[in-house]
């Protein structure tokens, strides 16, 4: 079977780095908020064309905590699109604020045009999420927070080095969060995440809030400080994915304009990108009609498909209390009913690949 995902792969192809990468860790006696924590905050920031960066212990916190930062909390509004993961909303609600969900567009981000009559005198932030690795389309976007006062906010944790109009995501609001779950374009061995800007002050106060909401040892100075520091270990395995990130995207890159290129079935409808929006191609993933279908037959070609995501979070079980109904946001529950992705990771083989597009290409045949 081709899985979907194999994160052994991206170890095995710089297997040795990552090795001594993890050795030098525990062979130097510091594992929490070492050197590698300070130089990986370093090497991130400037990778991704930020001045600042705080590792944290994972995606959900970092928006979490980013948000904290800002003073997001009880009484408040965020608008966040109504397809993306959990985890952008829990950060949201995390803080007692209230998510607004806004309908995706045709490249699965946030749709600009649904954006302006949703906002009230309690909104105080739109989160983007740059979904499936593709930067979403920001000037709109731009415009609408500079016009009623709002902190943009943008979840990276699937698009590392996208881009829109050539400057990449994470640089365009005022937080940028990213995650390194390990099946992420820049993954860790573990959970990892990461806030970064370009305000000093919110950089330190998000550095407290990771870290027991303390600056100087037993010195509390922050109310609801957490523990959710990046670890060393997986800090000194990210700095070797950091160094090897051109590689490692464009390599998934290919892959996917070799999909977009030698998939042709009428039955599946392929991602599209936005004009001035590059995709790092995080996911690769179709519309069909009948996604069960379709799903059994990629299995009867041994090829693994997976969805992401069956249930929008305005119908998850979870914010049952915000009385959301079914056929209130018809576009992101129409995605959660018709989307499928194919395998696409670092280490794929010709001979995988072209399996894909052959059991793709065989569907409804
Ligand atoms: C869009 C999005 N936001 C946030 C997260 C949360 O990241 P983490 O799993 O590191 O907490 C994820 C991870 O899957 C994600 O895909």
């Amino acid at each position: 079977m081709i899985p979907c995902n194999d994160s052994i792969r991206v170890f095995e192809q710089y297997k040795d780095e990552f090795e001594a990468a993890a050795l030098g860790v525990l062979r130097s006696g510091r594992y929490v908020l070492g050197n590698n924590v300070k130089e990986f905050e370093k090497e991130f920031a400037a990778s991704v064309g930020s001045k600042f960066c705080v590792g944290v212990d994972n995606g959900t916190n970092a928006i979490k905590i980013g948000m904290q930062a800002l003073g997001i909390g009880k009484g408040d509004e965020v608008l966040v699109q109504a397809n993306t993961y959990i985890a952008t909303v829990l950060g949201i609600t995390a803080n007692g604020a209230t998510p607004i969900f806004v309908e995706p567009n045709e490249f699965h981000n946030m749709d600009e045009n649904d954006i302006e009559h949703r906002i009230t005198n309690k909104t105080k932030a739109i989160i983007v999420t740059h979904l499936y690795g593709q930067a979403t389309k920001m000037d709109k976007i731009i415009s609408l927070c500079e016009k009623y006062h709002l902190y943009l906010l943008e979840d990276c944790a699937q698009a590392h080095y996208a881009e829109f109009n050539n400057k990449k995501v994470g640089t365009f609001g005022i937080l940028g969060f990213f995650s390194f779950y390990p099946t992420k374009n820049i993954g860790a061995f573990g959970d990892g995440g990461a806030v970064v800007t370009d305000d000093e002050k919110l950089y330190e106060k998000i550095k407290m809030l990771r870290n027991y909401g303390s600056s100087i040892r037993y010195d509390f100075e922050l109310e609801n400080g957490h523990n959710s520091r990046l670890d060393e270990i997986q800090a000194a395995l990210l700095r070797v994915k950091i160094k090897h990130a051109e590689e490692i995207t464009n390599e998934k890159v290919s892959i996917a304009n070799i999909y977009l290129s030698e998939i042709s079935n009428p039955l599946v409808e392929l991602p599209r990108v936005d004009k001035g929006c590059k995709s790092v191609w995080h996911l690769f993933v179709l519309k069909v009609d009948d996604r069960d279908a379709f799903i059994k037959h990629m299995n009867e070609c041994g090829v693994q498909t997976d969805i992401h995501y069956p249930i929008p979070p305005h119908l998850s079980k979870c914010y049952k209390s915000l009385n959301h109904h079914e056929g209130e946001y018809p576009k992101a529950e129409y995605l959660a009913k018709h989307v499928v992705d194919l395998p696409i990771f670092n280490g794929m083989t010709t001979e995988e690949v072209n399996s894909v597009i052959k059991a793709v290409n065989s569907y409804g045949k």
